[in-house]
């Protein structure tokens, strides 16, 4: 594995042309996504910037230029008319001030008088490398780029630890005021979320308190991109702790967690109403964000990175790493929360394919599931042997996959199995297979599983029990690989 320096990892890109022989590279890969958002070169991690404005989808992602490596983080753009099909659009935020000398960090955006601004970390580091994370915004100009204020709204402070960033701006009318969330870290290393308040969106900011979350006062070392939004009456909080390890969680340290519940402006608490629950059960899912400006008021719009901090991935060795998850539509019923698939998606369905016992590349497989327990194993070799395999038990309604059998394994360390508890009979699933990633919607979406998934060019088949009834479709191409910088 490439070792890479300070200097390489923190290389300013100048110009197109320092990457596209890199980009010419990579896109030859077997494993270019052809249906989900992917970095243009390097590696692509948090959704950033997510909304609807002026008829367009925004979403940008945080984007290292030189390869699958986190190290100096641009915001790149991507736009879409019905987040099904996305067009690259080139670089969002750049580094290029003092106060985000060292990356423009996660953050989100909001719309106010048809206008589009966004809100970020200006990632800033001295010549001591000590980190100073500022609060900045930008605002969508007529050539359709994010300009940016020239000062930040406001540095870190200094009764926290220098984790603090991934602002999520909202506007509150019963208090007539907008509202920042910045994920931080108290100074004994507690998770936690810091308030910002403000009546106008590029002035007048003033720290409100930190926030108070009934029972989650030690949830966690550092609680990266909150996010919250108000649905169907109920207000939702998703945040992904770090530093801990969580139950089912193998032994992973990074986690997207959502908690359903009721958000009090005036005391600055969020009751929750549930135990906290997994955004996804998977093994690469993380910084999870709502899109803003979703008129319906019970549903929201879900995205987020396929990948995990500190995690490594095959395609490390050709220089690029990472993905996001299909965007998926949030509802929340008897109190749980119900993600499916976007919707549209069908709209990508190719040919059917015939169930002959192998799968493609891009395709959907959609099954339907009698009682008792049910296996499903894909990606095997062509005897039937090896691949991820997927055993639900009816007795205890879990679903364990298991990806030890794969040609290509990695992050062993992590954990290759992990299950998903159901409240229902499993009955049904809907799998989304990309070049690199896997998604399962299970029971028309009470649960979702995300992982990355490298088969060789041997691991094209599967087995299915006897009490399911299978479908595949192949999956047309929806996002454009081009070169826009
Ligand atoms: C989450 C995160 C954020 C930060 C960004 C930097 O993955 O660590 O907290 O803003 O990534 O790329």
């Amino acid at each position: 594995m490439k070792e890479w320096t300070l200097e390489e990892r923190y290389r300013v890109l100048e110009s197109p042309e320092d990457i596209r022989g890199l980009y010419e590279r990579i896109r030859t890969s077997d494993y270019r996504q052809t249906y989900h958002v992917q970095p243009v070169t390097g590696l692509s991690s948090d959704p950033n910037g997510f909304t609807y404005h002026d008829g367009k989808w925004h979403l940008f992602y945080q984007w290292c230029p030189w390869g699958a490596v986190h190290g100096l983080k641009y915001w790149y753009h991507v736009t879409s008319p019905d987040l099904i099909s996305w067009d690259n659009a080139g670089v969002g935020l750049r580094p290029d001030k003092i106060y985000d000398n060292k990356g423009n960090h996660s953050g989100s955006a909001i719309c106010a008088n048809d206008e589009l601004y966004f809100f970020y970390t200006g990632n800033h580091r001295d010549e001591n490398w000590v980190r100073t994370p500022y609060t900045c915004a930008a605002k969508l100009g007529a050539d359709g780029k994010p300009e940016k204020l020239p000062e930040p709204l406001f540095g870190p402070r200094a009764d926290y630890s220098e984790h603090q960033r991934d602002p999520k701006v909202i506007y509150v009318p019963e208090k007539g005021k907008y509202y920042i969330f910045i994920g931080a870290q108290t100074l004994d290393e507690r998770g936690t979320v810091l308030i910002y308040e403000s009546e106008e969106l590029l002035k007048g900011w003033s720290f409100a308190g930190e926030l108070k979350v009934p029972g989650y006062e030690n949830f966690g070392g550092m609680w990266e991109c909150p996010c919250i939004e108000r649905i169907s009456g109920k207000d939702l909080l998703l945040f992904s702790p770090q530093y801990t390890k969580l139950p089912g969680r193998a032994e992973s340290t990074n986690h997207n967690v959502y908690l359903i519940g009721q958000m009090d402006f005036d005391t600055l608490t969020f009751t929750p109403e549930t135990d906290y629950r997994y955004l996804d059960f998977g093994f690469d899912y993380y910084a999870a964000q709502l899109a803003s400006n979703v008129e319906d008021p019970d549903k929201s719009i879900i995205i987020a990175w396929i990948g995990l901090p500190d995690n490594h991935y095959p395609t490390e060795p050709e220089e690029w790493e990472g993905s996001m998850t299909l965007p998926r539509e949030l509802r929340i019923k008897d109190g749980h929360l119900i993600q499916s698939p976007i919707t549209g998606i069908e709209e990508l369905r190719g040919e059917e394919i015939a169930p002959e016992g192998t799968i493609l590349p891009a395709c959907e497989i959609q099954v339907d599931i009698g009682e008792g327990d049910f296996d499903l194993n894909l990606y095997t070799k062509e005897d039937g042997t090896g691949g991820m395999t997927c055993h639900y038990d009816a007795e205890t309604k879990t679903c364990t996959i298991d990806r030890t059998g794969m040609e290509k394994r990695f992050n062993e360390k992590v954990g290759e199995v992990l299950s998903v508890p159901l409240e229902q009979p499993l009955y049904k699933m809907r799998i989304f297979i990309d070049h690199s990633s896997t998604e399962f919607f299970i029971n028309d979406g009470e649960a979702t599983f995300t992982t990355h998934s490298y088969p060789t060019k041997e691991e094209f088949g599967y087995t299915v029990s006897d009490n399911a009834q299978m479908k595949i479709w192949q999956m047309k191409a929806s996002v454009k690989d081009t070169f826009v910088i």
